[in-house]
């Protein structure tokens, strides 16, 4: 169902022009850009959208209609109005996010808006909309979208957990894990205790240490070096090999959670992982696919399809906030 004249991403800073280039790549050429603003883009939409047309992008954190500019509570209830649209929820973020997220300082105003917003926007669980009220900066008239609620989409605002990078985390990738196991629907405290982890380009550390503070055990697998605090936690075990000779009679059977994290080809990784998750039966997959050259970003789509050809349930891919030039994917098995 089309729902404006003008559909809209946003993405992560500096993914803007890799974005322009992948949806003008999109079959059948139905978008041709219209505002670009760091960390936004619009498109028009020619006449003639397929009825099942849904608007996503593997570097575009939230994608979906555009519906406006409002400056005012009341102008976004018109906008509502207008449109005759009626939403799940509601979603106030910030254009300019910052790869390591915002500070509780930066939250505090847009949470502080976000519930005065809430009193002109009636939300209905009927609907399968939600409303993105993205600010800009001092001045600008805030943009207004709605994006269809999914698995494919980030369950967040913004696509941002609201989290900080503990001092103690061993590496950045403990917010690229917070932010896929929030997109998977594993953020609730206490969900993932006593499950099982294996991760393969475990060192230093940052995504085991996410996983072990939630109570998991963790095999990680890197020939590098690993943090000593999560060398030495207890429920760490660290098999200092590279993926190729992991002796797979070491592992348990099944594994709750396969993570994969390697700075290898996607082709390669794709190799390693692949045995791993038919032997493993994993109820959940975290990787990332490394975009470190030209030919790799060409062959995205291929790779990911490649992952669909033996995951157990859907894969869906997303360039989130935490990943430089990389994309996340993410999978729960069909029987979870
Ligand atoms: C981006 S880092 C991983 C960061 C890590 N996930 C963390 O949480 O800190 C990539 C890692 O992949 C590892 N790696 C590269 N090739 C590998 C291989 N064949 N087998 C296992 N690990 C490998 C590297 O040693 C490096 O530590």
């Amino acid at each position: 169902m089309s729902l404006s004249d003008f559909v809209f991403a946003t993405c992560r800073a500096g993914s803007e022009k890799a974005l322009k280039k992948e949806v003008s790549l999109q079959p059948g050429k139905l978008l041709t850009p219209a505002f670009m603003r760091p960390q936004l883009i619009t498109w028009k939409v020619q006449a003639g959208l397929p009825t099942d047309f849904v608007f996503d992008a593997l570097l575009g954190v939230v994608c979906g209609w555009s519906l406006g500019m409002a400056r005012s509570a009341e102008d976004v209830a018109e906008i509502l109005k207008t449109s005759d649209l009626h939403v799940c929820a509601l979603h106030v973020f910030p254009r300019l996010i910052s790869e390591d997220g915002l500070t509780p300082d930066e939250w505090a105003p847009v949470e502080a808006l976000a519930d005065s917003l809430k009193q002109v926007c009636q939300t209905s669980s009927e609907s399968h909309y939600i409303l993105d009220v993205i600010l800009g900066e001092a001045g600008e008239p805030w943009f207004i979208g709605c994006h269809p609620r999914s698995a494919a989409s980030h369950p967040h605002a913004g696509g941002l957990p609201k989290l900080t990078i503990p001092t103690e985390a061993p590496s950045r990738a403990w917010l690229k894990m917070e932010q896929s196991l929030a997109w998977l629907g594993l953020d609730a405290p206490d969900l993932l205790v006593g499950k099982s982890a294996l991760e393969l380009g475990s060192a230093p550390g940052g995504a085991s240490w996410s996983l072990l503070q939630r109570g998991m055990k963790v095999i990680g697998v890197d020939t590098g070096a690993v943090a000593t605090c999560v060398q030495n936690h207890p429920n760490y075990d660290h098999v200092g090999l590279p993926a190729s000779q992991l002796p797979l009679d070491y592992l348990p059977e099944r594994i709750d959670l396969l993570a994969c994290d390697m700075n290898l080809a996607p082709d390669v990784v794709l190799k390693y992982l692949e045995p791993l998750y038919l032997r493993l039966k994993p109820c959940w997959l975290v990787l990332t696919f490394k975009m470190n050259d030209a030919r790799v970003e060409a062959l995205m789509p291929y790779f990911i399809q490649q992952v669909r050809r033996f995951a157990s349930g859907p894969v869906y891919a997303k360039q989130l906030h935490a990943n430089r030039r990389e994309v996340t994917l993410v999978s729960q098995s069909a029987d979870v």
